[in-house]
């Protein structure tokens, strides 16, 4: 089996169900509550575990009592922890949400621990990282390692896929050049572009505009839309699935981790598509982050319950 190495955050994941929003000095009640794991670089190392990949997971956590659990939830997904860092004086990440009735949500993030994954962790980890087949990263830890990473990646001809999350404006073009996979959502699409994202035929003008800066392979995703994309092999879209949506957090997320997993054990990149699209359109029909992520028996009753619907 094929190892992928995700470099990036955890978070604990505080999430609040709410009615609606409150206003500013307002004070409402809201009807539930759910403490999770969660973080896009701990969330995409799970789902792809979930699903039977070799993972190993490169992160910091605080010397909290958040971080036993964090390390003990990756542990017990079967993700190897040894490049997993405690760093004393800090606390962990955490992110308070809020999920709308709607299914759709709202993240602040307080990276905490996160930020002492510095460019001298990939040094460390050099040896395990130049045996992955694919190393995945986002954008919740500091930029300075993202692109110390890419520049990794790319020097020891290792498989780099960044999903650019949450969007940062100031993102180095010159990196775009060295990736093989960029994942972004429509408006990480916009940002990085430039162009304005609001439809599938804009979404396909702003990937294109990536795939001339030099980015290989661009994969947009739309949400309940599916996914689009421009590249190497041509154009395309994968359409979404129909489903009840009652919490979308950590969808993306779900999507990442799966077609991670998918391509490195050697899928082309439209099948590992619609595996990802699937995964995270199962991953919205239950509540939380991590929660949501079906193991590879759940998601394969899922497909099967689709495929005779
Ligand atoms: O993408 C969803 C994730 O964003 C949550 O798990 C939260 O922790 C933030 O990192």
């Amino acid at each position: 089996m094929s190892r992928i190495a995700v470099i990036g955050s955890n978070m604990v994941d505080l999430i609040t169900y709410v009615d609606r929003m409150p206003n500013a000095g307002e004070t409402l009640e809201a009807p539930r509550f759910a403490l999770g794991c969660g973080g896009k670089g701990a969330n995409q190392a799970v789902s792809a575990a979930r699903l039977g990949a070799d993972v190993l997971f490169i992160t910091c956590v605080g010397d909290d009592l958040f971080a036993d659990g964090t390390v003990a939830n990756l542990e017990a997904c079967g993700i190897d922890t040894c490049y997993v860092r405690r760093i004393s004086g800090a606390s962990s990440g955490v992110a308070p949400i809020f999920v709308q009735p709607d299914s759709h949500n709202s993240i602040l993030i307080i990276k905490g621990a996160n930020n002492s994954i510095r460019p001298s962790t990939i040094d460390e980890a050099a040896d395990a990282l130049r045996q992955s087949a694919l190393i995945v990263l986002q954008l919740e830890i500091a930029l300075e390692t993202v692109y110390a990473a890419i520049d990794f990646a790319s020097e020891n001809a290792v498989p780099v896929l960044l999903n650019p999350a949450p969007a940062v404006a100031d993102f180095d073009p010159a990196r775009l050049s060295k990736l093989d996979f960029l994942i972004p959502n429509e408006s990480e699409l916009a940002l990085l572009s430039g162009l304005e994202v609001s439809s599938v035929e804009t979404a396909f003008a702003a990937a294109r505009l990536l795939v001339e800066r030099g980015c290989r392979h661009v994969i947009a995703t739309l949400g309940e839309n599916g996914a689009l994309y421009v590249g190497q092999d041509g154009e395309w879209t994968v359409p979404g699935q129909r489903v009840r949506a009652v919490d979308t957090t950590g969808a993306g997320d779900a999507f990442v981790g799966c077609f991670a997993k998918f391509w490195s054990d050697g899928h082309d990149i439209r099948q590992a598509m619609q595996e990802a699209v699937a995964y995270s359109a199962c991953s919205v029909t239950a509540y939380g982050t991590q929660s949501s992520y079906p193991d590879a028996a759940a998601f394969q009753t899922f497909c099967h319950e689709r495929s005779a619907a």
